[in-house]
């Protein structure tokens, strides 16, 4: 048996396009949707991000404001920058990307974040908000794996969903978006004892630890939905690097049911749903 591959670029595009067509419309409106991008250093993979989160804004007609600071910047310096942003009304949506420098307090840069303006769905009341079920901005790496679970399981009600990570940005959100959607979830890290028992009960299993290839195809349970989340970059074996998954691929994929890819996957799920929580946020700047 193979597993179904679930293609994050086609979902993805599926998906900026649906976000195109809307800012299309509000613009006709005269709303246009801006979304801040904020750089501080110069880290390469966060350069590569925010350089494909503009472009992509570009092309689904979101106006960006691009900030780009030192690594030298100061917290006062990121939470005037923040306080400017918060009170233009040209801007809908702030990216501060991250990591942050060394030095720079992250998290109280993240609360200075208006919540209504908070497209990463970091901020403390967004976070507050997706656990008490309200209605709230979605960190875009789990709500991407959201989509791509309901592509090939559109009914989760009552499956047993095991999320390996249990960071704020993916392993949290990801719990508390498949409890919503009425699935038995566990959440499983570092600590957790008898790991390949607890995958050989998930139907649904979210692998997001950072740790190239860690979750093993024997692990899986027959016919399992297998959410790549891992982007880690190693050597092929012949001196150039490549971009591996946290799930041995080539294992899982002779159990699995369906899976993501890595590269393919996720990643590109991510950037389109910050241009969707982009454009809801200009609309609700509207609805007051
Ligand atoms: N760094 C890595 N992923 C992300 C993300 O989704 N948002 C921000 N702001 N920074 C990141």
């Amino acid at each position: 048996m193979s597993a179904t591959i679930i293609d994050g670029r086609a979902a993805a595009e599926r998906l900026r396009h649906r976000v195109a067509g809307r800012t299309a419309e509000l613009r006709a409106n005269g709303l246009v949707p801006g979304l801040a991008v904020v750089l501080v250093g110069e880290d390469p993979a966060s350069k590569i991000y925010v350089a494909s989160k503009t472009k992509q804004a570009e092309e689904a007609g979101i106006r960006h404001f691009d900030h780009r600071l030192a690594a030298t910047a100061t917290t006062a310096e990121l939470l005037q920058l923040v306080r400017e942003l918060n009170a233009n009304p040209d801007v809908h949506g702030i990216l501060v990307q991250l990591p942050l420098p060394n030095g720079v307090d992250s998290a109280a840069v993240l609360a200075a974040i208006d919540p209504a303006k908070d497209v990463d769905g970091f901020h403390a009341v967004n976070a507050g908000k997706l656990a008490l079920g309200e209605e709230a901005t979605v960190p875009c790496t789990p709500l991407g794996c959201l989509i791509l679970i309901r592509e090939v399981l559109p009914d989760m009600r009552g499956k047993r969903a095991v999320v390996i990570g249990r960071s704020n940005i993916v392993g949290k959100p990801m719990a508390q978006l498949l409890l919503q959607n009425d699935c038995t979830v566990t959440i499983a890290h570092s600590r957790t004892r008898d790991l390949p028992a607890l995958c050989a009960e998930a139907e649904i299993l979210v692998a997001a630890i950072g740790r190239p290839k860690a979750i093993q195809g024997e692990w899986v349970r027959p016919g399992a939905v297998v959410v790549d989340v891992g982007i880690n970059r190693i050597d092929d074996g012949s001196g150039k690097s490549k971009v591996v998954g946290d799930v041995d691929f080539a294992s899982a994929v002779t159990r699995a049911g369906a899976i993501t890819p890595v590269p393919g996957g996720v990643g590109p799920m991510t950037i389109a749903c910050l241009l969707m929580n982009t454009v809801n946020a200009a609309i609700r700047s509207r609805l007051g």
